[in-house]
C-alpha cells in the first residue's frame, strides 16, 4: 500500500502532514510518487483565496489519476476540508475521506476502514473539545536536530479577516505534562532546537481556567530541559504578549533572539477595523521593551495590504512602521475576503491593480531594509545549526579556493547561512561557528572556523 501526500499551507499543517507520513508508515503505508500511490492525501490550507483555489487546480490534477486506476482514492484534509466539507464530494467524486485539523488522529484508522470497504465514504470534520491529543512518533536518534512542537490548537481572536478560527476552532491548549514530555523525549532523540506551535502561542493557558502555568512559565519549564540548546515560537499576537514573555528574552540563555510578530497594517484605524486590539503606539512600545532586554533580537512580521477602507494615507502609515521598527523580514499578503469573515461584508474593498501596486512598493522596501540587516552581519561569528548541505555554490572565489564541503544551517536569530566547512567536516557535528563573509538577497555566507 502506497500514497502521496501534498502538504500547502503554514507550519501547523507541515507538522500534521509529518505526523501522518509517520503514523501511516507505522501501519506499513510506503511513501511514494504521485504516479505509484494508491492513496492521495491532499492537507489544504484556506487562509486566503489563492491558496483555496490551488487546491481544487490541484484535485483536477489528480483526477486524472484516478481515471487510469480508479481504485485508487483521495482524502482531503486541513483548512480548506474543514471549511468546503462533504460538498468536496459533489465536485469529487474520487475524494473519499475529508478531515479537518481536529479529526487528523483518527485518519489511519479511516483509511484502513476506506480500503476495506470500497462503497465506503468518511467524514471527520466534528471539533474537539480538548487539545485533540495524538500518538507521538519520536525520530531515530540524530535524525533531525530541530523539531516542532505543538503547544495550542485553535485560534479565539476572530480577526475580521481572517478564516483561522472558523477552520481550526477555539482555542485549545495542550497539557503541559504532554508538552514537556514529548520535548524531552525529543531531546532524548538528539534534538537540540525545539519551536513551539500555536496560531497564538501567548494566550497559552488562558482557556484552562487556571489549571495549566502562563506562556512565560511554560517558556522557563521547557528552556531548563538540560539538553536543550534553542528554544523558539510561534506565532505571537502583540495584544497577549506579556511583559514576563518580553524579558523572558533577557533572562533565558536558550531562548533563541528572534520573534515573528504580525502587525498587519501600521495604521490605527485599519488594525481597528481588524479588530486586532492593539494600536501602534502600545506595539512600538513592546519593541522597544524587546530591544532593551535583547538588543540583539531579529524581529519578523506580518502585513496585509488593501484591507476595506484602507486610504493612500493608511498604507504611508504601514510603510512608515515598517521603516521605523526595521524589521528583518516580513511576509506580505493581498487583502483577500473569506467567507464568513467579518471583512468579507465591509464596505470599501480596494481595486486588485491598487492592492498589487502597494505591495510591491511595501516589498521593495522591506528587501532594502532586509539588505541592511543582513549586511550588517559581516564580520559576526554567528552559532549555526547545520541542517544539511547546501545546493548554493560559494560566493567568492577566495574560499572557492580553500575546497571542502559546503553546508547550510541556521544562525541564533533563524537567518539562513551556507558555509564553507572546510575539508573533512564531521558530518555529526551541528552546531558550528561560522565567520560571516557575504550578505546575498535573503541569505547570509560564511566560514567555518573552530570554537573561539
Ligand atoms: N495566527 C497567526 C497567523 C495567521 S495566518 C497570526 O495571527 O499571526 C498568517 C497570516 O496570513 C496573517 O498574519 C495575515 O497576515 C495573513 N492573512 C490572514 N487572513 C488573510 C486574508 N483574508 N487576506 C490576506 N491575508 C490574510
Ligand atoms: Fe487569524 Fe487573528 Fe487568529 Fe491569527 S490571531 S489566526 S490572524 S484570527
Ligand atoms: Fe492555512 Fe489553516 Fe494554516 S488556513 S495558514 S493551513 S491554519
Amino acid at each position: 500500500m502506497r500514497f502521496h501526500l501534498t502538504t500547502f499551507g503554514c507550519q501547523m499543517n507541515v507538522n500534521d502532514s509529518q505526523w501522518l507520513v509517520r503514523s501511516l508508515e507505522a501501519r506499513g503505508w510506503e511513501e511514494s510518487a504521485e504516479e505509484q500511490a494508491d492513496l492521495l492525501v491532499v492537507n489544504t490550507c484556506s487562509v486566503r483565496d489563492k491558496p483555496e483555489q490551488k487546491v481544487y487546480s490541484h484535485l483536477g490534477r489528480l483526477r486524472d489519476y484516478w481515471l487510469r486506476n480508479p481504485d485508487l482514492f483521495v482524502a482531503v484534509g486541513g483548512c480548506v476540508a474543514q471549511q468546503v466539507g462533504e460538498a468536496f464530494w459533489n465536485r469529487f467524486p474520487f475524494v473519499r475521506l475529508v478531515f479537518g485539523p481536529d479529526g487528523l488522529a483518527m485518519v489511519p484508522g479511516a483509511v484502513m476502514r476506506l480500503f476495506k470497504e470500497p462503497d465506503l465514504r468518511l467524514s471527520l470534520l466534528d471539533f474537539t473539545e480538548r487539545f485533540p491529543e495524538r500518538e507521538t512518533f519520536l525520530p531515530e536518534f540524530g535524525e533531525s536536530p530541530r523539531a516542532f512542537v505543538n503547544i495550542t490548537q485553535g485560534c479565539d481572536n476572530f480577526c475580521s479577516y481572517c478564516i483561522v478560527p472558523l477552520t481550526r476552532g477555539r482555542q485549545r491548549s495542550r497539557s503541559s505534562r504532554s508538552i514537556l514530555e514529548e520535548c524531552r523525549a525529543l531531546i532524548s532523540r538528539g534534538v537540540l532546537e525545539i519551536t513551539l506551535l500555536g496560531q497564538n502561542v501567548n494566550s497559552y493557558g488562558m482557556d484552562c481556567g487556571g489549571t495549566e502555568p502562563s506562556f512565560p512559565e511554560l517558556l522557563t519549564s521547557i528552556a531548563a530541559l538540560p539538553g536543550l540548546k534553542r528554544l523558539r515560537f510561534t506565532t505571537s499576537h502583540p495584544k497577549d504578549l506579556s511583559d514576563q514573555t518580553v524579558e523572558a528574552f533577557g533572562r533565558l540563555e536558550n531562548l533563541c533572539p528572534q520573534l515573528h510578530l504580525p502587525l498587519q497594517s501600521g495604521s490605527n484605524t485599519v488594525l481597528q477595523a481588524m479588530g486586532r486590539k492593539y494600536t501602534m503606539e502600545t506595539y512600538l512600545e513592546i519593541v522597544e521593551h524587546l530591544r532593551r532586554v535583547r538588543p540583539d533580537i531579529a524581529l519578523s512580521t506580518d502585513l496585509i495590504v488593501g484591507f476595506p477602507g484602507e486610504t493612500e494615507s493608511d498604507f504611508d502609515q504601514t510603510l512608515d512602521a515598517l521603516q521605523r521598527i526595521g524589521f528583518e523580514s516580513s511576509y506580505s499578503f493581498m487583502y483577500s475576503d473569506r467567507p464568513g469573515t467579518r471583512a468579507a461584508c465591509m464596505h470599501g474593498k480596494i481595486p486588485q491593480e491598487v492592492k498589487a501596486l502597494r505591495l510591491q512598493r511595501l516589498q521593495s522596501l522591506q528587501n532594502e531594509l532586509s539588505q541592511v540587516h543582513l549586511r550588517a552581519q559581516l564580520g559576526r561569528l554567528a552559532q549555526v545549526l547545520v541542517e544539511g548541505p547546501s545546493k548554493k555554490q560559494c560566493a567568492s572565489s577566495a574560499d572557492a579556493s580553500t575546497g571542502g564541503e559546503s553546508m547550510r544551517g541556521r544562525d541564533e536569530a533563524g537567518r539562513m547561512v551556507n558555509f564553507k566547512a572546510g575539508v573533512g567536516f564531521d558530518s555529526g557535528k551541528t552546531l558550528v561557528f561560522v565567520r560571516i563573509v557575504e550578505a546575498k538577497k535573503h541569505s547570509l555566507w560564511g566560514i567555518m572556523e573552530e570554537r573561539p
